[in-house]
């Protein structure tokens, strides 16, 4: 079987309850890749009415979820209230929170497993800095942060993670890796995969990249052997975003 081709959608903190509804209906009417997995993750206010619009071949994704079950943690969402809310998915650990919100590797770990734990699925983010790229870290940083997760997870619980690799400079810059440099990253996670996890887990795990994607660029990242799919950002706001679904048309 090979892997199925992943498109989702990160709104960011973008929206109102308006422009996410039209951005919904434009997509429940648009003509979609059967055969590619769409999720949009709509700022948390919005999941609700986000459920309630898509269209049941659309799911619905957090962009981020607490470690612990319902309690006294003000401002958080717990994995209960997201199931409860019928939202199948979360991000965890987005570079944004990773540096505006100094969530360090281990607790994005945590939160994963209690997503998984809980029967959420997980975009799980990743990816360097400029900086890090620069001084040739790439691999060890990607690594590091997958290893935080390896930690946390048996082997047969990698099914419910997707993978996104998103170099930071990349994101919200216009400037996307380039196809070679997207495919070189994604191969050195799969081989990863295989070494750490499991030959299964290498085979099956998407791994998707995300960093200014476009509808211009995305076909040609499409054609990379290891590329399984988008995590889109500004474009995902986008009438665009249809042409990003249906890249491999
Ligand atoms: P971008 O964001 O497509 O706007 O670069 C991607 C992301 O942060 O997931």
């Amino acid at each position: 079987m090979p892997r199925q081709f992943f498109v989702g959608g990160n709104f960011k903190m973008n929206g109102t309850a308006q422009s996410i509804s039209q951005i919904i209906s434009n997509l429940n009417s648009a003509k979609l890749d059967e055969s590619t997995e769409v999720v949009i993750s709509p700022p948390s206010i919005f999941l609700v009415l986000a459920r309630q619009l898509a269209n049941g071949k659309i799911a619905v994704s957090a962009q981020n979820v607490f470690d612990k079950p319902n309690g006294a943690f003000t401002g958080e969402l717990s994995v209960d209230q997201l199931k409860d809310a019928k939202i199948d998915w979360t991000l965890a650990g987005h570079s944004e929170r990773r540096v505006i919100l100094k969530e360090d590797d281990e607790f994005v770990a945590r939160k994963t497993k209690a997503a998984i734990d809980g029967g959420l699925s997980v975009i799980l983010c990743i990816g360097e800095s400029l900086e890090e790229r620069e001084a040739g870290k790439t691999i060890d940083v990607v690594t590091r942060q997958l290893n935080a997760v390896k930690d946390k997870l048996s082997p047969a619980e990698w099914s419910k993670v997707v993978i996104a690799y998103e170099p930071i400079w990349a994101i919200g810059t216009g400037k996307v890796a380039t196809t070679e440099q997207a495919q070189e990253v994604h191969a050195s996670i799969r081989k990863w995969l295989r070494e750490k996890i499991s030959p299964e887990a290498a085979e099956n795990v998407r791994v998707i990249y995300g960093g200014s994607v476009s509808e211009k660029n995305c076909q040609e990242l499409a054609k990379q052997p290891d590329v399984d799919g988008f995590l889109v950002g500004g474009a995902s706001l986008k009438p665009a975003f249809v042409d990003i679904i249906n890249a491999r048309l």
